[in-house]
């Protein structure tokens, strides 16, 4: 039996029921497979890599070690978020890298978007790999939050691989207990593990994060107020129940100025472009339609409360021609 093919029998996890019996199955098969070896497992805070964090939490507890880096370009308090779930509540050995100096100033003045990305996904690995050294010799396996549709993608080559981009000396045996599930399954199980509801419905959030959202090249302040506006926007659709039913949505701030008045003078700031679209596999977009009044609350509470923003647009672009990012 192909270990990385969904049986054509296996029930699909829709209830609180069938998660726990997937759960209870996963925990006795993953105690079997670690014994009294160490994981290691790079935590994201995204709703794959916490489920399985999570999952191996009650498994084998201690013996799972969570890596959580910070890039600097995470969202508002998400940091914060995986640090008192699973370090505070739950008892996670963790360990959190802020490396945000070391992302930004390798930032610094590099506007071209694929370059961010390069750079950022270099460095990552590059700090993940600092810290794997570290506990090399007393961890066997490293777990990934792979799911089926990563599987299906990739023809099953992803999973046989350290898809972190290790090199090849540091090798660990791969532990991937949600690789048979798809992300509708995984939110189920991560409910019924105790997941707070805003971590397990978590909206898609690229790799590189507000990286690819702070457009051209990105400095602290800019980013900051990106940050501070994107909270708003994020607090507000949850307030009038928006999340979970659209897909993404989240704030862009370019690297240009516009002009306004402030308390009577002239300012000259940035603006705030607002971004939500539905979808059902990212290749396509739609724009939803949105209650006016949400939006023009959102629009002045960033014009009020986040310096340096002094305009609010939309963006109504469907993918394509659109594509869902600005870059
Ligand atoms: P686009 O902008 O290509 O985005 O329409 C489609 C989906 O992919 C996400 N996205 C990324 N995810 N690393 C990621 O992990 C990236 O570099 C990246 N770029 C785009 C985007 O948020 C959307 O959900």
């Amino acid at each position: 039996m192909d270990p990385n093919k969904r049986p054509d029998d296996m029930v699909r996890i829709t209830t609180p029921e069938l998660a726990q019996a997937f759960i209870g199955e996963q925990v006795e098969a993953l105690r079997a497979q670690i014994g009294d070896k160490n994981v290691l497992l790079a935590l994201s805070g995204g709703v794959d890599s916490s489920v399985v964090a999570a999952l191996l939490i009650r498994a084998v507890g201690r013996q799972l070690i969570c890596v959580h880096v910070n890039h600097g370009l995470m969202r508002k308090g998400e940091s914060e978020q995986v640090i008192d779930v699973f370090r505070n509540q739950m008892d996670a050995n963790l360990v959190y890298v802020d490396a945000t100096d070391r992302f930004l100033d390798l930032l610094a003045g590099v506007a071209e978007p694929e370059r961010k990305r390069k750079i950022i996904g270099a460095e990552f690995i590059r700090v993940f790999e600092e810290e794997a050294r570290k506990v090399a010799g007393e961890v066997d396996f490293l777990a990934q939050g792979t799911i089926y549709p990563d599987i299906l993608e990739s023809d099953g080559v992803k999973a046989h691989h350290n898809v972190g981009g290790l090199p090849e000396d540091l090798t660990f045996e791969l532990v991937e207990p949600v690789k048979l599930l798809f992300k509708d399954e995984v939110r189920v199980v991560g409910r019924a593990l105790g997941l707070p509801e805003s971590m397990v419905e978590r909206q898609p959030f690229p790799g590189p994060g507000l990286g690819v959202r702070c457009l051209g090249a990105i400095t602290r302040d800019r980013l900051e107020a990106l940050r501070e506006a994107d909270a708003i926007l994020r607090e507000e659709f949850a307030e009038a129940g928006l999340a979970g039913k659209v897909w993404q949505y989240f704030v862009v701030v370019p690297d240009m100025r516009a002009t306004g008045v402030r308390d009577g003078k002239r300012a000259y700031e940035w603006p705030a472009i607002i971004r939500a679209v539905n979808t059902v596999d990212a290749m396509t977009a739609t724009v939803p339609e949105l209650d006016w009044a949400l939006m023009k609350r959102i629009t002045e509470r960033i014009l009020v409360e986040v310096p340096g923003i002094c305009r609010v647009a939309m963006d109504l672009t469907p993918k394509p021609i659109g594509t869902i990012e600005w870059e």
